[in-house]
């Protein structure tokens, strides 16, 4: 009995990869590497290259490794390409997993994990959202999401699938500094690549409803969501379950929070520049976790001040040079 994990090569997908490999799981990953790398996938597991969207090799691989469940997170992930490119991003996240789906059903596999995301609720005004609240995505990678949440459940009902949509929060941090995430484009790396380039990070909008006027996100270590996904491969395997779950840690930091916990962590002055609010960007975004507590058994773990610290290490590790972070204010400010 095997795992096929897709995208294994990727930033979230390699932390999945250790965790299931070290849970005692059989893995093989399959990734286009089109933004992930070889040498996040050790050298004991199998890594096909190639992509989701190529039917024969993905039933090939289901065959020829004696696969009987599959994690998939090969997909693209960018919100703003996704505006710019819509059709590529149709192909690739809601194409990718109809081509899955036929795959599996053809070679009689009948688990699965997939990789949703926060992206599907859209423009929340609630403390917390709960897998039941209403889904309206604002971007058209969130709208892939959905859609292929949709497919997933409707190949379910119809071919006796057990299966399991994780939707992450706002992912960060590394387990190990050569898995940690590579040029993203969310706060934390945003942050860090204003730092060591001497600028003010940018804070956009100080004027929303929330306790210090910017927006309140929830963030999850990495770690924690690998461990989620542990624990859902062990979920759809011992049950037949079509079920949705979020995962993030029930709990809001501002952005403003955030830049004091890199200031202390890093030394460096995080004083931000304000800038007007971004179109599309909510007050909060909370996760209720009362559902991954009681399907799952699971929590995360990890707090703000951990995420940040191994998020710091993995940039600091990432960067070209090994010079030291120039200190902002004085000179060196922008
Ligand atoms: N990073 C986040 O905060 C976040 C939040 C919610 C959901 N997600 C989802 O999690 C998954 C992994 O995201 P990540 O942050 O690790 O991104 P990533 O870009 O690091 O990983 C994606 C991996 O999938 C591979 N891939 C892309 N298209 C493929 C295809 N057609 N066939 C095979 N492999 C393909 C890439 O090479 C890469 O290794 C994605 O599905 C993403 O939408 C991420």
């Amino acid at each position: 009995m095997s795992w096929l994990l897709t995208g294994g090569a990727g930033y979230i997908g390699s932390h999945v990869l250790r965790a299931m490999v070290d849970e005692g799981l059989q893995v093989v990953v399959l990734d286009d590497l089109s933004s992930g790398l070889e040498s996040r996938v050790p050298n004991h597991v199998p890594l096909i290259t190639g992509s989701v969207l190529d039917g024969e090799l993905l039933r090939a691989t289901l065959r020829n490794h004696g696969v009987t469940g599959v994690v998939h997170l090969g997909a693209k992930k960018s919100v703003p390409v996704s505006v710019e490119q819509p059709l590529h991003y149709y192909r690739e996240n809601v194409v990718g997993v109809l081509t899955l789906l036929e795959a599996m059903v053809a070679e009689g596999v009948s688990n699965l994990v997939f990789s949703s995301s926060a992206a599907v609720y859209g423009t929340s005004d609630a403390a917390q959202v709960a897998e039941d609240s209403p889904t309206l995505p604002d971007s058209p990678y969130g709208r892939t999401k959905l859609m292929c949440e949709w497919m997933i459940r409707d190949a379910a009902a119809a071919f006796g699938l057990s299966i399991m949509s994780l939707r992450y929060f706002n992912v960060v941090g590394c387990g190990d500094t050569d898995l940690a995430e590579v040029g993203g484009t969310n706060l934390f790396p945003l942050v860090f690549r204003a730092l060591s380039e001497g600028r003010q990070p940018v804070v956009f909008g100080d004027d929303y409803p929330t306790r210090d006027g910017s927006c309140v996100r929830d963030y999850i270590h990495v770690e924690d969501l690998a461990s989620a996904h542990v624990a859902a491969v062990r979920r759809v395997t011992d049950a037949r379950v079509d079920e949705t779950v979020n995962v993030g840690c029930g709990v809001g930091h501002t952005v403003l929070e955030v830049l004091d916990a890199i200031g202390a962590t890093t030394g460096l002055d995080t004083t931000p520049v304000i800038a007007p609010r971004r179109a599309g960007d909510p007050a909060s975004m909370v996760a209720a976790t009362g559902l991954s507590e009681e399907i799952l058994g699971w929590r995360a773990r990890h707090g703000l001040t951990a995420m940040v610290e191994s998020a710091w290490r993995g940039a600091q590790a990432s960067r070209p040079d090994s010079s030291p972070v120039p200190a902002l204010g004085g000179s060196s400010a922008s």
